[in-house]
């Protein structure tokens, strides 16, 4: 995965636990990489080996990393690096779910070489809808739910996902259900 992603996690970790920490976990995972370079590829081993060694030093489940991961992406990295993609995207967060699934063709311009996921909705109501996701990668469904949820804050529009279909339950692909609050008729 490019660059940003590693430095985005460590830019997490320092937030909350400070460079020392980050130290630790470059250190406990073997990863020997002093400056992430945001725009260049990196095997996506070493952002997996990352997470789990997050995992270990901060004593939480991976799964809790990578929804706090997803929350930060949105809130700090997305928003603070790529605020004008983001907002060309939609401006509420149905409209935001609704573009989602051409969202990464527009990264992918200033990213050649990435890999996005592949994102569907189905089902569409005022309130709801059905998210499937599809990745060559694995085990990031984690990291979707906190995507969702960094979204809900940005749109300051509360949100409930709920993964309805796993791959990691022989599903095919992940399939969430992602419900919001509606704004109140003005
Ligand atoms: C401006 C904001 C964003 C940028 C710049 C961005 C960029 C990226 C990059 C660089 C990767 C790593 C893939 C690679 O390097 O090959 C990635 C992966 C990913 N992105 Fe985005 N992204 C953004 C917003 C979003 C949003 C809003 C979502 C969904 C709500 C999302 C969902 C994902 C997921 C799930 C992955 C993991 C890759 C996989 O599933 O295979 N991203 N993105």
């Amino acid at each position: 995965m490019y660059g940003m992603v590693n430095k985005a996690v460590e830019d997490m970790v320092c937030l909350h636990h400070g460079e020392a920490v980050w130290e630790q976990i470059k250190s406990e995972a073997g990863v020997d990489v002093d400056v992430f370079m945001s725009n260049e590829s990196y095997s996506d081993d070493i952002t997996y080996l990352l997470v789990a060694a997050a995992s270990k030093v901060l004593k939480m489940p991976v799964e809790q990393i990578l929804i706090g991961f997803g929350e930060h992406w949105i809130l700090h990295t997305a928003q603070e690096g790529y605020g004008g993609l983001l907002q060309a995207s939609g401006k509420n967060l149905p409209d935001f779910l609704r573009n989602l699934p051409n969202f990464h063709s527009r990264v992918a311009m200033i990213f050649p070489k990435l890999q996005p996921p592949r994102f569907e909705c189905a089902n569409i109501t005022a309130g709801s809808l059905k998210l499937h996701y599809y990745s060559h990668r694995e085990g990031l469904a984690p990291f979707v739910v906190g995507l969702m949820q960094g979204l809900g804050k940005m749109f300051k529009t509360p949100v409930t996902v709920r993964l309805v279909e796993a791959k990691t339950q022989g599903a095919d692909h992940d399939v969430f259900d992602v419900t919001w609050t509606t704004a109140p008729a003005a």
